[in-house]
């Protein structure tokens, strides 16, 4: 199994979620994030905000997906959320080791 984690535009979040559903990736965290990526821009405080001007929101959409739809969801994800500007997002992949249903304690692939 592996997690996948995209960071991508919070306008993006509908299309990207019609995408993995229609892949049959119906699980999902998403959350609201913060985050900077190569382009360093201005950097200034406004007001009393206590995060600097080029750190901007954007949204992480997390799925646990076995390992062999790891291609499929990131291709997915990848065409859902592009639109070719800079700020597009990333996707960060990393091993899962475990899954447990907490209903049915059905563990692994099964319990995704
Ligand atoms: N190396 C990284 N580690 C952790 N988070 C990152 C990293 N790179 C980007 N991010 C996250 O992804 C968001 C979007 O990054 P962004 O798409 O701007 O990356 P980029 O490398 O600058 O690519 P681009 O040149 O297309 O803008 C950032 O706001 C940040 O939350
Ligand atoms: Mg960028």
């Amino acid at each position: 199994m592996k997690r996948v984690e995209a960071v991508v535009r919070e306008e993006k979040l509908v299309d990207v979620k019609d995408a993995l559903e229609r892949l049959g990736v119906l699980g999902l965290t998403m959350a609201p994030v913060k985050g900077r990526g190569r382009q360093r821009g201005q950097t200034y405080w406004r007001g009393t905000s206590s995060f600097p001007s080029d750190i901007l929101p954007k949204l992480k959409i997390d799925v646990v997906v076995k390992d062999q739809d790891v291609e499929s969801v990131i291709e997915a994800i990848m065409k859902a959320a592009w639109t070719g500007d800079v700020g597009d997002g990333k996707i960060f992949v990393s091993p899962m080791q475990e899954v447990v249903r907490i209903r049915t304690g059905e563990r692994g692939d099964v319990a995704i």
